[in-house]
């Protein structure tokens, strides 16, 4: 899922936090033994291996190569797969799916949702948590005013898809899988690296606003963004992102 091409060691060395606060994800999936899940969007695979641990028959996939390079070589026991969210390949077979911090990278939400209903038996569980409505509303606000005081246009440089509680269960509730449970919540998330984390967290996934920005003048551009960022999100001697996520979990209807 997410962007084209990923930094899987950037990724594992300084966002930890994408799997460390998924906790809560994990225990309302409840995987059990015997269970097949598809966990959707897998990255590096950290949360793939904690459903493993359960005792049930997990699938990782994720539309990086990279990434899934990466989670085969951490985790070779299990199996993961080169897979777009948008035209998964799979029919009635999973009792759930799962999916952490991906979701809001893919805008064509309906593909998606249409191959979740796909690949999910009937009465099964769908299970999900992404940036929902206002996630990340500071951090977008400073990137588009960065653009802006270097002369480039922010129009559609927002890669992301962040939609309400009642958007998403719409959507859910016509490919026939229903929603028992959403909440919208703040989460707001600490960056590792001091000074330095915003630039990191938007090297790693900004690049649809970075490039847009001449080589020689990202330095430049990373400054503005810190700039304009700082009132809202910097503390003390650490940046923290409003993060906003959707927690969603909802089942296939029997019929
Ligand atoms: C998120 O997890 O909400 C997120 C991560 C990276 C970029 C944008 C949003």
């Amino acid at each position: 899922m997410r962007a084209e091409k990923w930094d899987a060691e950037l990724y594992d060395a300084k966002h930890a936090f994408v799997w460390e606060k998924a906790k809560g994800l994990l225990e309302l999936l409840a995987a059990k033994a015997g269970e097949r899940i598809l966990d959707l969007g897998c990255g590096t695979g950290s949360l793939t291996a904690e459903i493993a641990a359960s005792g049930a028959e997990v699938v990782g996939v994720d539309r990086s190569p990279e990434m899934i390079a990466e989670a085969g070589k951490k985790f070779p026991a299990l199996r993961f797969d080169v897979s777009d969210a948008r035209a998964l390949p799979f029919s009635h077979e999973f009792d759930a799916v799962f999916s952490n911090a991906a979701l809001h990278w893919i805008p064509e939400a309906e593909r998606v949702v249409a191959g979740v209903a796909r690949a999910l038996r009937a009465g099964g569980r769908f299970v999900a948590e992404f940036g929902g409505k206002g996630n990340i509303g500071s951090v977008v606000a400073a990137l588009e005013t960065a653009l802006t005081r270097l002369g480039i246009s922010p129009d559609d440089a927002n890669p992301w898809f962040n939609p309400s509680i009642a958007d998403y269960a719409s959507l859910l509730e016509k490919h026939g899988i229903e929603v028992r449970e959403a909440v919208l919540f703040e989460r707001p998330t600490k960056l590792e690296d001091g000074e330095r984390g915003l630039a990191t967290w938007i090297t790693m996934f900004g690049a649809s606003f970075l490039d847009r920005v001449p080589e020689p003048e990202r330095p430049q551009f990373l400054q503005e963004v810190e700039l304009a960022a700082r009132p809202a999100l910097w503390k003390t001697d650490h940046w923290v992102l409003d993060y906003r996520r959707l927690r969603i979990a909802a089942w296939k209807c029997a019929s």
